[in-house]
């Protein structure tokens, strides 16, 4: 964690959760699900466009917080493969604030040490917003900081796809053995196969779904559900959020206390070890 002034002013609620943190059990990687720039927009009579507008602050502030915090990794959900069916200006005007996102922020990547990148099909974008999504990968490729994903006309679905037909194809031609195709083989050809799994996904404006996102890497995330809609998530959130992560127990299916030593499987009844075997 870097100098805690940097992140919030002595004396304030925010600098009081920030002491409360535990900087040896961040965690390394944090996705979140904007969610609510509609809403803000509507609870103001505004269009909804002005709550992606107004969405841009809480980016800024969210990446720069982030990795003042030192996190390895943050992924924003911003475009998902659904959000196609938005009536056309409105995807029109994402796609334009991104734009104009990556124009003003890339020098404070820059000097935040922050990698760029891209998870999704990004072939499938208008071909202006492809070059400034590539300038800016380009721009930051040698950053050893954070890395920053945005997911963009992404789907957890088509990338747990893309992964299966590319392992087919690869045991069709031999690179593969079909005794090798395991879940280590699966992450591997993922968008994220060189990123830690996400350890806490954030969803803002209250909403209890996880919309296709991430879905093979989100199995053991914690998972924080704020109420606060996205044009509102502020640094104080993030902190909240891992605050709350590191109050958590963090399992795995297995159990904290380890008490006395665990049953061996040959002393389980038959059904019960079979189950326990396929987990
Ligand atoms: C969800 O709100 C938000 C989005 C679909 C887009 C988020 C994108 C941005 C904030 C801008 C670009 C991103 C970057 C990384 C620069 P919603 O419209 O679904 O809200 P609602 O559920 O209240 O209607």
């Amino acid at each position: 964690m870097k100098e805690k002034d940097e992140i919030a002013r002595p004396d304030t609620p925010e600098r009081a959760l920030l002491d409360s943190l535990d900087p040896a059990r961040l965690p390394r990687h944090v996705a979140i699900i904007m969610d609510g720039n509609g809403r803000w927009a509507k609870k103001r009579h505004l269009p909804r466009v002005e709550g992606h507008r107004a969405g841009i602050a809480s980016v800024r502030s969210t990446v720069e917080t982030a990795a003042r915090l030192e996190l390895e990794v943050l992924t924003l959900y911003a475009f998902s493969v659904e959000n196609w069916k938005r009536p056309r200006l409105e995807v029109m005007t994402l796609m334009a604030l991104l734009k104009e996102y990556l124009k003003k922020e890339l020098a404070t990547l820059l000097s935040h040490d922050i990698r760029f990148q891209v998870i999704g099909r990004m072939s499938g974008l208008d071909p202006s917003v492809q070059r400034a999504l590539q300038e800016a990968i380009d721009a930051t490729g040698k950053c050893r900081g954070m890395l920053f994903n945005v997911a963009l006309n992404y789907s957890g679905r088509a990338e747990i796809a893309d992964a299966a037909r590319r392992l087919a194809a690869e045991v069709r031609s031999g690179a593969l053995r079909l005794d090798e195709v395991d879940e280590a083989a699966i992450a591997a050809r993922l968008y994220t196969s060189a990123v830690p799994d996400p350890d806490l996904l954030i969803r803002t404006s209250g909403e209890l779904r996880v919309s296709n996102f991430l879905l093979w890497q989100i199995a053991y995330a914690e998972i924080h559900v704020t109420p606060v809609l996205w044009p509102d998530f502020r640094a104080r959130d993030l902190v909240e959020a891992i605050a709350e992560f590191q109050r958590r127990e963090r399992r795995y299916g297995g159990v904290l206390d380890e008490g006395p030593d665990p049953v061996e499987p040959a002393d389980l009844p038959g059904s019960v070890r079979s189950a326990v075997g396929s987990r």
